[in-house]
């Protein structure tokens, strides 16, 4: 797996510096409110991310899984949105947090966001590791950015090509061999 790897772009220890400020922020942010809170990770990008980000959130929270695929396989380039499953948990009535792993093109958050808007929710913000600034829609609000980064193809810490090193820790910049 490391030799797939051309160069590592964040750490795992900058990730878990960054993660823990951003709890800290997301604890500012909803203590204030004492919401009646759900998280909402998209899968299966986001699972590292946010395992390590709730062990840092001391909320009582519900969770409620949804499934999108984007990126079929063997494609580093955005295609259309496969499979957008109903969330596996309560919306209605509750203050939602989205997490995912990266906003690209917005595609996949701003269909999650109108699937959550429509479920009657108290209230959807978002929550994102990566931003590539360079492609992010400004119609798509997003609260919590962990890093913005160039638009290149990134893997690890949950981060897949075609399924493949989600498990990496760092997040890495594959060899371009690898998606040739
Ligand atoms: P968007 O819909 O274009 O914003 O893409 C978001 C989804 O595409 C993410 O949830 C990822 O699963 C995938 N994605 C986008 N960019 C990358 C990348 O650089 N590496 C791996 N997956 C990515
Ligand atoms: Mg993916």
């Amino acid at each position: 797996m490391q030799n797939d790897i051309d160069h590592v772009l964040i750490s795992s220890e900058r990730i878990q510096t960054r993660v823990r400020e951003m709890a800290e922020q997301i604890v500012a942010y909803y203590d204030r409110q004492n919401p009646e809170l759900t998280l909402v990770p998209v899968l299966s990008g986001s699972i590292i991310f946010l395992a390590d980000l709730i062990r840092h959130l001391p909320i009582k929270m519900k969770l409620a899984l949804v499934h999108v695929s984007t990126y079929p396989g063997r494609t580093t380039t955005p295609g259309e949105s496969k499979t957008l499953l109903e969330p596996t948990g309560d919306i209605r009535g509750r203050h939602v947090l989205l997490i995912d792993d990266i906003l690209d093109s917005g595609r996949t958050i701003r269909r999650v966001q109108a699937m959550l808007h429509a479920l009657a929710p108290a209230s959807v913000r978002t929550a994102v590791l990566l931003r590539k600034p360079s492609k992010a829609p400004t119609d798509v609000p997003v609260e919590f950015v962990g890093f913005d980064v160039e638009d290149l193809f990134v893997v690890g810490y949950g981060l897949d090509y075609d399924d493949f090193y989600r498990n990496y820790p760092h997040i890495g910049v594959l060899r371009r061999e690898v998606t040739a």
